[in-house]
């Protein structure tokens, strides 16, 4: 219930409106600022989305300034900890920790739906082998509508539940079917004895004329960067699946324009951006000059992997990477991994570096992920790949919540338009 209140007074004319402030469980209160279009003929100005909250939700919480984060209310560390990626997926879709029973059904029913449609399959031959392989993820996820129309209503609370196990459980096979792409060898089908990672590193890594074994120490650390990018409440590209979701697009179409939005370099493909920065960059002698042309304002080079929108301070989930990537490397027999050493004395710099303790920039989540990718042979451009497949989990929380809000409404900002005023046509003979 609202509990403070806050008045705007048009001083031309005297009049005013009482904005209420909403009183979150944990977080500011956030101004209802709806009255103003109403009794003013105001709207508000917010480039960036820098202090405007755009829905309710009860999925994920940030602390930027504490480095919290929940995901239902639960510390990501705890969860980083104790969980698996298939229970925080259903964590985030129902709410709730599952029952072992409950587990068990979601785990089997998302290995039942692991499998593409065969003519799905062929669209892949379409693609030119070096596309890079999140064209091919988010086109072949928009096709999925046209292979689905059995499930598509999406006003059917057990339609909705059919597409989110569907989209969970096939994103590890579209992803290794675009890496296998590239590569050139033939696609390998999901084993329904496998567990979601283990499967995940088998379409990757085997090949036909031989076995694969798979490395428990690899598919717990995916698992682990799984559950870390599973989701970060109203980011970019989750903002993005909520809108294209608020037409009553299908929601194929919606995880497909989260993808999209993912790739971009200040988003998801900060973690290929790292790596590639780091090859860059090459020896820790030549880390001074890169943070010099960082800190030039004339140059458009950023620091990747560091600095966030919310968090002011170390993002939670850099911590645990940094812990995890120490203890993959060494488990792997990869301890001497120079990028990692290059990568951290690059932290130690730039956390001591005016420009970036002003700016209260800190490594995030992107910073080491590439790095245990890297080990566990995934190639750099699979990064944010994997990042999508994470991803999906909250991007399907947070479209079933705004779905099955009743009150949910197309989204639709509105503008500070600063261009012509009205003017005549002119002929094209006399411009
Ligand atoms: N390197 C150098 N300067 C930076 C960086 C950086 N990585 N990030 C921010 N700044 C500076 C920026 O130039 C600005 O300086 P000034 O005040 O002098 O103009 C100030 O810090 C504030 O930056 P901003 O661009 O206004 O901040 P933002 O909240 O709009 O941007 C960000 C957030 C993540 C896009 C940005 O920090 C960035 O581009 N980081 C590098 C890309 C990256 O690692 N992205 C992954 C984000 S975490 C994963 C995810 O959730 O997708």
């Amino acid at each position: 219930m609202p509990t403070k209140k806050y008045t705007l007074t048009n001083v031309a004319t005297g009049k005013s409106s009482e904005l209420e402030a909403l009183s979150p469980t944990i977080g500011p209160d956030v101004l209802n600022i709806a009255p103003l279009a109403k009794d003013h003929g105001l709207f508000t100005f917010d480039p960036g989305f820098m202090s405007t909250a755009a829905c309710e939700s009860k999925i994920t919480f940030i602390d930027g300034e504490k480095g919290v984060l929940l995901y239902r209310g639960y510390p990501v560390e705890q969860l980083a900890a104790k969980s698996s990626f298939i229970e925080v997926a259903y964590l985030l879709i129902y709410g709730e920790l599952p029952s072992p029973a409950q587990l068990a059904e979601f785990g089997r029913s998302i290995t039942r739906h692991s499998m593409i449609n065969e003519s799905l399959r062929r669209f892949y031959n379409g693609f030119h082998h070096d596309a890079h392989p999140m064209s091919q993820v988010s086109a072949v996820v928009a096709s999925m509508a046209g292979f689905y129309h059995d499930s598509l209503d999406i006003n059917n609370p057990r339609h909705r539940e059919i597409f989110a196990h569907r989209i969970i459980a096939k994103m590890p096979t579209i992803a290794s079917a675009a890496y296998k792409h590239m590569l050139g060898q033939p696609f390998m089908f999901p084993q329904n004895e496998l567990g979601y990672c283990e499967n995940l590193l088998n379409m990757f890594f085997a090949v036909p004329c031989e076995k694969y074994a798979i490395e428990p120490v690899a598919a717990k650390a995916l698992d682990l960067l799984l559950i870390l990018h599973a989701d970060h409440e109203q980011n970019a590209s989750t903002s993005t699946v909520r809108l294209a979701g608020s037409t009553g697009a299908n929601p194929y179409a919606a995880i497909s324009s989260g993808i999209a939005a993912l790739w971009g370099p200040a988003h998801g493909g900060a973690n290929e951006a790292v790596l590639l920065m780091l090859e860059e960059i090459g020896t820790a002698d030549a880390i001074p000059k890169f943070l010099a042309k960082v800190k030039d304002k004339q140059d458009h080079t950023r620091l990747m992997g560091f600095g966030h929108r919310v968090y002011k301070n170390f993002d939670p989930r850099a911590k645990i990477i940094r812990e995890t990537c120490h203890k993959v490397l060494e488990k792997l027999g990869r301890a001497d991994n120079p990028l990692f050493e290059l990568a951290l004395r690059l932290e130690e710099i730039a956390l001591r570096d005016e420009y970036f303790v002003s700016r209260k920039l800190y490594p995030n989540v992107d910073f080491y992920s590439g790095i245990i990718y890297s080990a566990l042979g995934i190639p750099r451009s699979m990064f944010t790949v994997m990042f999508a497949i994470a991803r999906t989990a909250g991007w399907v929380a947070h479209w079933q919540e705004m779905i099955s809000d009743p009150a949910m409404k197309i989204g639709r900002p509105r503008q500070l338009y600063t261009g012509k005023t009205p003017r005549d046509y002119v002929d094209i003979e006399t411009r």
